[in-house]
């Protein structure tokens, strides 16, 4: 009996850290419309961005960079098609969302 409990328990934590582990996309890149586009760990129009984080893990000038490609728009790297300047995206806001970009492991 006592082995059924715990194996329920373990069945249940497993289904939990499942669902977690299918992460979010922040609500600054909601509102900034980034998810339109882009998720965590698929891609979409634009890259996934768990692909992005590793892309530049050993690259220090990335966040610099990424941010001014936010920014400005930009193609080439992950394929031909664009992406559009997002223009109504904060500077504030940009900088956050590399540095989350930037922190996604796989
Ligand atoms: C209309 C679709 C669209 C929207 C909206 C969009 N992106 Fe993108 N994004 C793309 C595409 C397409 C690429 C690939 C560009 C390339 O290949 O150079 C991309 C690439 C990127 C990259 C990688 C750039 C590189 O040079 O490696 C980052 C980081 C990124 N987007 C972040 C964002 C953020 C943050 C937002 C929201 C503020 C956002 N994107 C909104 C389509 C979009």
């Amino acid at each position: 009996m006592k082995s059924i409990i715990v194996s329920i328990a373990v069945a249940a934590g497993l289904t939990f850290a499942g669902s977690s582990m299918s992460a979010d996309m922040p609500p600054l890149a909601k509102k900034n419309g980034c998810t339109n586009c882009h998720s965590i760990d698929k891609k979409v129009v634009g890259p996934a961005w768990k692909d992005v984080a590793e892309k530049y893990e050993h690259d220090a000038g990335a966040a610099d960079r990424l941010s001014a490609k936010i920014a400005k728009g930009g193609s080439g790297v992950w394929g031909a098609v664009p992406m559009p300047p997002q223009s109504k995206a904060s500077e504030a806001d940009i900088k956050e969302l590399v540095a989350f970009i930037l922190g996604l492991k796989k």
